[in-house]
């Protein structure tokens, strides 16, 4: 088959809610990932940040395998012997009470807003049914109906109508905005991006986190970090709150705790928070299933054997500077944090992102807009330096195509 034969087989038979780069894809290793005619590419997207482990490691894979061979899926209708040992790693792992295992990132969003919900009524007395969360402009938490009332972003809402109530939107990366809201006392909780990913990569004020986190803690308000995106060492640190040594007191992960093998995703809380939501009150078919569990801790011991964080601090510093460097009247800003970096665009002669990403496929290196003048770029981070500077050669041969 062709090319053009896959993607007009996917447009027929299937629903048109994505828009892809026009590039098939048939293998990945590493940082790497081939088309079906052999054509190999970087992948500066890593599945939106779910492979930073890189494609198909070798360890998770053996994890997955050999999990697969004996038990898939008991449902949680019965114990198993590995669930129990993935929810004291992974709770020791990130210092946390208890931890709640679901599969999709939207998923273990919606399992937090539901937790502080139940905690806003039943441990800090708010009236029945009157619990407000606050969130973020320009928010991304995933695409289900409550979630996507959280977004101000018409391609996430509009149409869909109607709304879920108790939720309150203020600006991102504003203090007095978070003041203001606190105020009223049937606040339970303030969810938010460390850095805004799908926004296209907002990175707030230093010190942002931390007066965020004090002041939910002076109102007894939950601080709730959706690190869906911004976790397991994508920015530079374990968690992209540990920049300013924040502790959310819930923690939301997704993506790459499995390395890209697997939906998994988890909510991690202390006890006063997790044990509000009683047996039969939530919960999913596949969440803590044995295959996500073996992988998923295969996933984060490779980010700690690999000292992945530290590649993503120092080689991130590297991506910012060079591409910088960049002589290019279409690039007009380059910011990040550790390996989530975002390069913003100005159209030129009517060329966007788009045809940026474009020419950066042909030269062999997979990037996604977001938001039309934003490209992201997100190694997986088992890059090299070498690599990266080759990498960073073909944005800056791209860009120069334009001129
Ligand atoms: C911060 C954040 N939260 C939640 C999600 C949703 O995750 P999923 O697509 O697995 O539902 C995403 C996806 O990009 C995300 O970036």
């Amino acid at each position: 088959m062709t090319e053009q034969e896959y993607m007009d087989r996917e447009a027929k038979y299937g629903a048109h809610n994505y828009h892809p780069l026009p590039v098939v894809l048939e293998k990945g290793e590493g940082i790497y990932v081939w088309d079906v005619n052999g054509k190999r590419y970087f992948d500066f997207l890593s599945a939106y940040s779910a492979v930073n482990q890189g494609h198909c490691h070798p360890k998770i894979v053996e994890a997955m395998t050999e999990q697969a061979k004996k038990l898939a899926l008991t449902s949680r209708a019965f114990y198993n012997n590995v669930l129990g040992e993935w929810e004291e790693y992974i709770t020791k792992y990130f210092g946390y009470d208890k931890v709640l295992p679901m599969n999709s990132g939207a998923e273990a969003d919606e399992t937090a807003l539901k937790l502080c919900r139940r905690w806003g009524y039943d441990v800090k007395g708010i009236p029945a049914d009157q619990a407000k969360i606050i969130v973020c402009d320009n928010n991304f938490h995933g695409r289900t109906i409550t979630i996507i009332t959280l977004s101000n972003d018409p391609s996430s809402y509009a149409g869909f109508g109607p709304f879920t109530p108790g939720f309150e939107r203020i600006p991102y990366d504003d203090i007095p905005a978070l003041e203001e809201a606190l105020k009223d006392p049937n606040v339970a909780g303030f969810l938010l991006e460390p850095i805004q990913g799908e926004a296209g990569v907002y990175v707030p004020h230093e010190g942002y986190l931390k007066k965020a986190y004090d002041l939910c803690k002076a109102h007894n308000v939950l601080f709730m970090a959706d690190e869906v995106q911004t976790g397991i060492a994508r920015t530079g640190k374990m968690l992209a709150c540990d920049h300013e040594g924040v502790r959310p007191d819930i923690l939301i992960l997704g993506k790459a705790i499995s390395g890209g093998l697997m939906p998994v995703s988890c909510v991690l809380a202390d006890d006063e928070i997790m044990l509000t939501i009683k047996p039969g009150e939530h919960g999913s078919t596949y969440g803590g299933n044995p295959i996500a569990a073996k992988v998923s801790m295969a996933a984060l011991q490779v980010i700690k054997d690999e000292k992945l964080e530290e590649n993503a601090e120092r080689l991130g510093k590297i991506f910012r500077e060079r591409v910088k460097a960049i002589k290019s009247d279409m690039m007009e800003l380059v910011r990040g944090k550790g390996l989530l970096n975002a390069v913003v665009i100005t159209p030129k002669n009517g060329k966007t992102a788009w045809d940026v990403c474009l020419k950066l496929r042909d030269n062999g290196l997979l990037a996604k807009p977001t938001h039309e003048h934003i490209i992201r770029f997100a190694p997986p981070l088992v890059i090299n330096e070498e690599q990266l500077l080759e990498a960073i050669g073909i944005i800056e041969k791209t860009l120069k195509e334009f001129e």
